[in-house]
């Protein structure tokens, strides 16, 4: 007992030491930068929401992105949401179209990976025309993750754009062929979007979404992903603020890769220098950035801030 003492006195006093550390960290507001935990395996790491309480206001980490089987249950209030898209679907059952999309396209809780080993570096391509002359063509390929918007080519533009794309955001009306190493990365709109992308890979029946779609298009089966449409309305409540009827694809892409990347490089978003709003790959100037549907002078003013506030780097091209 006596010998032992020592000892006891020693434990003691270690316990004693700790718990005056603890009290003293306890104590000091924590440091904003302490917050800011290299993350990732890249130089620059996307940085602690906590840094800046205009982005955490908008970003919920915990918003599903892409859909699997262990996700897909919609709440309440997103199968509402989703509903005032699209009108009430006659004959969708909602729990089949499911089971059958995860028996066809990969069921796994995709890009969940993040930590301090990995390094994702993702450029987002839209299809400004300020992408024209620009040569950003191999620093956009030089991307681990090169995502595109629809329609938007490569051939012919690889100058200005770059030839990779490892994935190519698309719903059934803006749908082109892709080759077998891109992912397919569906944003339903509506729910029937979920049965064209069944139909387009077996019977081939769906041929309007009520508009005109391609009943069939060339892609990997394997590379397919559904995009959440809880995400959609994510985008549409925390950072459209409600504005405008549903987010672009471009928007939504742009803060999916808020989601999934370490770092986010913007290309062909926005107006060319002398103010014109098209394509790069069409001469219509058109005005497509106030539809109706999106309002998309909102989704540049926060490209702006997101930019302003070192989330992303915005390639402004010509
Ligand atoms: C989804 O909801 C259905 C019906 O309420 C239930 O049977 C099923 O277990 C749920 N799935 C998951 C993955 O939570
Ligand atoms: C919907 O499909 C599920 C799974 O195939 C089935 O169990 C359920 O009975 C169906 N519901 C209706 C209303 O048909
Ligand atoms: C992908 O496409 C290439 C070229 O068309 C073909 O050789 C290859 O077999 C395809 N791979 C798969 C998995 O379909």
């Amino acid at each position: 007992m006596n010998q032992k003492s020592p000892q006891l006195i020693y434990l003691f006093q270690a316990v004693l030491v700790g718990a005056i550390m603890a009290c003293m960290i306890l104590m000091n507001p924590i440091q904003p930068d302490l917050l800011v935990q290299e993350a990732c395996g890249c130089m620059e790491c996307m940085r602690n929401v906590e840094v800046d309480p205009w982005y955490a206001k908008r970003y919920n980490s915990q918003v599903p992105r892409l859909m699997y089987t262990q996700n897909s249950n919609l709440s309440s209030s997103t199968d509402k949401w989703w509903q005032s898209l699209q009108g009430r679907p006659k004959n969708m059952n909602y729990t089949a179209i499911v089971e059958t999309i995860f028996s066809m396209f990969p069921d796994e809780n995709h890009y969940s990976d993040s930590g301090p080993d990995r390094c994702r570096l993702c450029a987002l391509v839209g299809n400004s025309g300020n992408l024209e002359g620009s040569h950003y063509g191999p620093l956009i390929d030089a991307h681990d993750f090169v995502i595109r918007i629809n329609a938007g080519p490569t051939e012919g533009y690889e100058r200005d754009v770059g030839s990779k794309t490892t994935h190519r955001a698309m719903y059934p009306e803006s749908a082109v062929d892709i080759d077998n190493s891109t992912h397919f990365v569906l944003i339903p709109f509506k729910m029937i979007d979920l049965k064209w992308i069944v139909s387009i890979f077996t019977t081939k029946h769906i041929t309007r979404s009520p508009r005109k779609v391609k009943s069939s298009v060339q892609a990997n089966m394997d590379k397919v992903m559904i995009l959440h449409p809880e995400f959609i309305k994510y985008v549409h409540e925390n950072w459209l603020e409600k504005k405008g009827r549903y987010p672009s694809t471009g928007f939504i892409m742009l803060v999916l890769s808020l989601h999934i990347c370490d770092q986010v490089n913007v290309f062909g978003f926005g107006a060319s220098k002398s103010g014109v709003w098209h394509h790069y790959f069409d001469k219509k100037y058109n005005v497509f950035h106030n539809t109706n549907n999106h309002k998309g002078g909102n989704e540049y003013n926060l490209i702006l801030q997101l930019e302003k506030k070192k989330w992303i780097r915005l390639y402004k091209g010509l």
